[in-house]
């Protein structure tokens, strides 16, 4: 994998400006494959994200005998085998660095005749799955874990799969939509219910290839035994890679950048919404829908930022973006409060404590806390210090601190940045050429 240390190296100062469109939004590429390969037809993909995370994705249905073309400057096409025309793979499936493939594809695989092996690099090999494994196991399904309960996971196919209705304890897109996709193969209805809304990309693809999704509020339903058919799916940029620069240009006087054709799905706006409530200048223009996702262009400028206690509704729809809004707040006069988000400690790395870490060394009073963590006032205008951070190869956090360079007083250097690749090819060029300071 991702062997060698790419250093950031961030000089100070700057602004962000122009009009950018970052790539193609994880979420929805990573399903855009699941689904296109299990349809009937041919799927067209465009602005696809060509980052490892959706690539693993790829790869692994290539695997398992999926003819997929591309990808090409985000257009893929998937020559999809139907609901039981994958074929058993040589190997074990490499899923990387990626949490969503592993976990999304354990409940596709948990339905299929074959067994299969799935795999990760170091980070995911660490990562909670019982929280997938044992809804499966309810519903039929034999998977093996670590004693810890970690990857590889070994699946037993050919187990017959019966739908359950399901409480998930923590609010996790990934939980749902995995259990969702083994629903597909399960004898009758599965439902997941959620404790607090999560994105709905699976479900509103699911009903995009035709197949029919039960909503009533927190709990969505599957019925067993339908079939995809194949349609073109559209991929809107990203709006977890659009916040570093909604950050960054909040934070770095001048700044005035556009971000155009943003997904903003109702369950991933949470950043917009913190930061308004942080005085941000942010505003949506030419909204419209396409291929069932909602997507906008979004204009941010400078703006003095202030602290909040950020509400704990807004948390899981703004779940990836804590690194990066960790670093507003270190920007913003007074408190700001985050409390409600253990999540952040499972993520690809301990989001909690590596970004507490990072902004000390920075100089900020940045205080973990088990759940959130407190950051007191860098006061209006300030700066922020400088030194050398751990991103941990955690690609949000390698971003986050690079758009801390915007308000720093010296150089900022970043460890081990090569997962960047994973949510966010081509960063630093597209970083660079927006006005931050950075090399790799
Ligand atoms: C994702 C769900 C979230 C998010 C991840 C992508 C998805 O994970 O952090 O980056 O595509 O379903 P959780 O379900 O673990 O919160």
């Amino acid at each position: 994998m991702n062997e060698k240390n790419i250093i950031f190296t961030v000089n100070p100062g700057g602004a962000l400006r122009g009009e950018r469109r970052v790539p193609g939004d994880k979420s929805i590429s990573h399903r855009s494959i699941m689904l296109g390969s299990l349809a009937e037809g041919v799927t067209e993909v465009t602005g696809f994200l060509e980052g490892e995370d959706a690539l693993a994705t790829l790869q692994a249905f290539r695997d398992m005998g999926v003819n997929i073309e591309g990808p090409d400057n985000g257009r893929v096409v998937i020559h999809g085998v139907g609901m039981h025309g994958l074929q058993e793979p040589k190997g074990p499936l490499n899923m990387g660095n990626s949490g969503t493939s592993m976990r999304l594809l354990c409940g596709l695989l948990a339905g299929q005749a074959f067994n299969t092996t799935l795999t990760g690099d170091r980070s995911l090999s660490s990562r909670p799955m019982r929280r997938v494994t044992e809804p499966l196991a309810e519903m039929g399904a034999v998977i093996g874990t670590t004693e810890a309960g970690t990857a590889p996971l070994n699946i037993c196919g050919d187990q017959p799969l019966r739908g359950i209705a399901f409480d998930m304890p923590v609010a996790s897109a990934q939980v749902k939509s995995c259990l969702l996709l083994a629903g597909l193969y399960a004898a009758g209805r599965t439902c997941v219910t959620e404790p607090a809304p999560t994105r709905d990309h699976t479900e509103r693809m699911l009903q995009g290839f035709g197949y029919s999704v039960e909503r009533d509020g927190a709990t969505a339903c599957v019925e067993g035994g339908g079939k995809l058919t194949a349609t073109n799916v559209e991929v809107p940029a990203d709006i977890s890679s659009a916040a570093f620069f909604m950050v960054g240009a909040s934070i770095s006087e001048g700044s005035d950048i556009l971000l155009q054709h943003v997904g903003i799905n109702p369950t991933r706006i949470g950043v917009i919404n913190i930061l308004r409530q942080m005085g941000a200048d942010i505003t949506l223009s030419n909204q419209r829908e396409v291929g069932g996702e909602p997507v906008a262009d979004i204009r941010v400028r400078s703006a003095p930022l202030k602290g909040i206690q950020i509400p704990e509704d807004q948390v899981p729809l703004a779940i990836d973006e804590f690194p990066v809004l960790f670093v507003a707040a270190a920007c913003a006069e007074g408190e700001t409060v985050l409390t409600g988000a253990k999540e952040l400690r499972v993520k690809e790395s301990d989001r909690i404590q590596v970004m507490a870490d990072g902004l000390q060394t920075l100089g900020v009073d940045a205080r973990p806390t088990e759940d959130g963590m407190v950051i007191q006032d860098g006061g209006a205008g300030s700066t922020l210090g400088s030194g050398q951070v751990e991103s941990h190869d955690d690609h949000r956090i390698a971003m986050a601190f690079a758009m801390a360079g915007l308000r720093a007083s010296g150089p900022i250097i970043i460890n081990n940045c090569a997962n960047v690749n994973t949510s966010f090819p081509g960063f630093v060029t597209l970083a660079h050429g927006a006005g931050l300071n950075i090399k790799a």
